[in-house]
């Protein structure tokens, strides 16, 4: 038997039994439950990651739908608990859901949201931040300032890349890549390569404008390519961002073999999923080139990194924060109460979950509908005429 899991309660006599495995930033997403009839429970147990029998304990006989985190595994044990006690509605708290068994879903027809739309630009950001952190060595140079090292300018004190006038590599250039890639061009003039199964048509205007304008005032314009292989942005590229969902396709694209083909002095950098580069061979990589740099903010064996990881001067490594803005946070938990919500109310699902502002939009009710359910085709789901 697993033990009770802490909880904090909001609305004790609501209707529908809504759990949160874990405290979501803002409170507009608990208001906008409550004003449904919703009782609120919170998981407050110090523990990072629960459970699943932990989140067995907080579904017990009665629960309507449950807010979840990435960390968790969501498979057919949970999905089966959570119909049982007659839940019909899961969000997870993330755009991505590799944490999640949609087919197990699908079998007990429970509806899994995600939060699309709100991350993407805070995401591109935080890619373009590790970008700019590893060219210009600010860890280490922050380290040595710290240890009181700094003794007077130098000029090879850690001198580190110019990213004008570079290539920028871009390995899915979805919402996010495109964002990212958006952001290295415009911001420091950088020429764009991408791999991506479907051809980006509105990045490419973007750049090919871009570049015109940079001509019409006299400077070095900017240019695009569609690369036709993964290697061809991995030959070419100056800096590597990686932007894949994580699947079997995807699994290790990054390993030896790609590493080998890159710039000896390129830098890499994976906001999307740990296990997208085979981070064994990435430390190895790291340790037999030192002019190579790598930004992450994803792990292999998330919350671990692989030995010798943490030692690379040559890695700059933060904690799965890509999408850590108070905006995006606030947002990611109302669309993924939103999607809860909906679903126990019965709402259909928003015809485009990219475009989510009118969900965010604190001034005014959201939309009757779940703002992105990932199964709602297999589960037959009416979607929104709004
Ligand atoms: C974060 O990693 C997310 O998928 O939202």
């Amino acid at each position: 038997m697993a033990k009770p899991v802490s909880i904090e309660v909001w609305n004790p006599n609501g209707k529908y039994r809504v759990i949160s495995t874990k405290p979501m930033p803002g409170t507009r997403w608990i208001n906008l439950l409550i004003e449904q009839d919703c009782r609120v429970e919170i998981c407050t147990e110090k523990k990072t990651i629960l459970s699943v029998e932990d989140i067995i304990s907080l579904i017990g006989n009665k629960c309507d739908g449950v807010i979840g985190q990435l960390t968790e595994d969501w498979g057919e044990t949970l999905f089966a608990a959570l119909s049982r006690a007659g839940g019909k509605a899961f969000s997870n708290m993330a755009v991505g859901y590799n944490n999640v068994d949609v087919n197990a879903a699908n079998k007990y027809g429970v509806a899994v949201g995600n939060t699309p739309g709100v991350l993407t630009e805070t995401t591109a950001e935080l890619a373009a931040s590790l970008s700019l952190a590893a060219a210009r060595r600010i860890v280490e140079a922050d380290e040595f300032m710290r240890a009181g090292l700094y003794d007077g300018w130098l000029p090879h004190l850690f001198v580190g890349n110019l990213l004008k006038g570079q290539t920028v590599g871009v390995i899915g250039a979805g919402r996010i890549g495109s964002a990212y890639a958006r952001m290295m061009v415009e911001g420091f003039k950088m020429n764009l390569i991408y791999y991506d199964l479907y051809q980006s048509t509105r990045l490419e205007k973007f750049v090919t404008a871009y570049g015109e304008f940079l001509k019409s005032n006299g400077e070095q314009p900017v240019h695009w390519k569609r690369a036709s292989s993964m290697d061809e942005v991995l030959r070419e590229a100056d800096v590597i961002s990686l932007h894949p969902v994580l699947d079997k396709t995807t699994y290790h694209l990054i390993n030896k073999e790609s590493l080998a083909t890159m710039k000896k002095e390129a830098i890499l950098v994976n906001c999307s999923r740990g296990p997208v580069i085979d981070e064994v061979a990435l430390v190895e990589h790291l340790k037999q080139n030192p002019m190579f740099r790598v930004g992450l903010d994803v792990f292999e064996d998330e919350p671990f990194m692989k030995p010798g990881l943490a030692e690379m001067k040559n890695a700059v490594i933060v904690p799965h924060i890509a999408s850590a803005s108070k905006w995006t946070r606030e947002g990611m938990a109302t669309l993924a109460a939103l999607n809860v919500l909906g679903k126990i109310k019965g709402y259909p699902i928003w015809g485009d979950s990219n475009r989510v502002e009118p969900f965010l939009n604190e001034s005014v009710r959201p939309p009757a509908a779940c703002p992105s359910i990932v199964n709602a085709k297999a589960l037959g789901l009416p979607v929104s005429k709004l």
